[in-house]
């Protein structure tokens, strides 16, 4: 019998204020609340899910997340289309969110912005249409990555104006989960 197929799921944060965090990500992502306990805890969805964020209210004595520390660096949100990353952007700007920095991994686009608590989310699309291709590209590079693993500064107004984003072919989104 074959191995069943293992993914990333939810991530689950500490808020210092939960009813403002699932605000931000309602707004910036148009994420649904799905389960909650007012003022203590919400289950947030994109629609293919029944939860992608886990979001709990931190007690008052717990510590802000830390800039520099080992662990978690980001996680990244599959936007679909560098489009839809700047939609997000700009719904993430005008809540005042913080700006990172915006990388080409030449498998895709990350823009990186901070939610409320200052964790880092990584807006991402891809640049190639299967796996394989990306896994390619990946290959080609070798030489490249012993000195630069990361990528190259993304000019964001340059890309928009350039109107020639990277972009999966269909657009698709992730199959709807119907086991368990
Ligand atoms: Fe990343």
């Amino acid at each position: 019998m074959a191995e069943a197929t293992k993914f990333f799921t939810h991530v689950a944060l500490y808020c210092r204020d939960v009813n403002k965090t699932i605000d931000w990500y309602s707004k910036v992502f148009g994420m649904k609340v799905h389960a909650s306990a007012p003022g203590r805890f919400a289950a947030m969805s994109f629609g293919y899910r029944h939860h992608d964020l886990a979001l709990v209210q931190a007690p008052a004595e717990f510590k802000d997340p830390q800039r520099q520390q080992v662990g978690l660096y980001h996680f990244a949100v599959d936007t679909g289309s560098f489009e839809e990353s700047m939609r997000i952007f700009e719904r993430a700007k005008a809540l005042d969110s913080e700006f990172v920095k915006a990388i080409d991994h030449r498998i895709g686009n990350g823009v990186y912005v901070r939610d409320p608590d200052g964790n880092m989310i990584e807006l991402w699309n891809e640049a190639h249409d299967t796996m394989a291709e990306a896994v390619a590209s990946l290959g080609s590079r070798k030489e490249e990555f012993k000195t630069n693993p990361i990528g190259f500064p993304l000019d964001i107004d340059a890309t928009v104006a350039e109107n020639k984003p990277v972009r999966k072919k269909d657009g698709a989104p992730p199959s709807p989960i119907t086991h368990r």
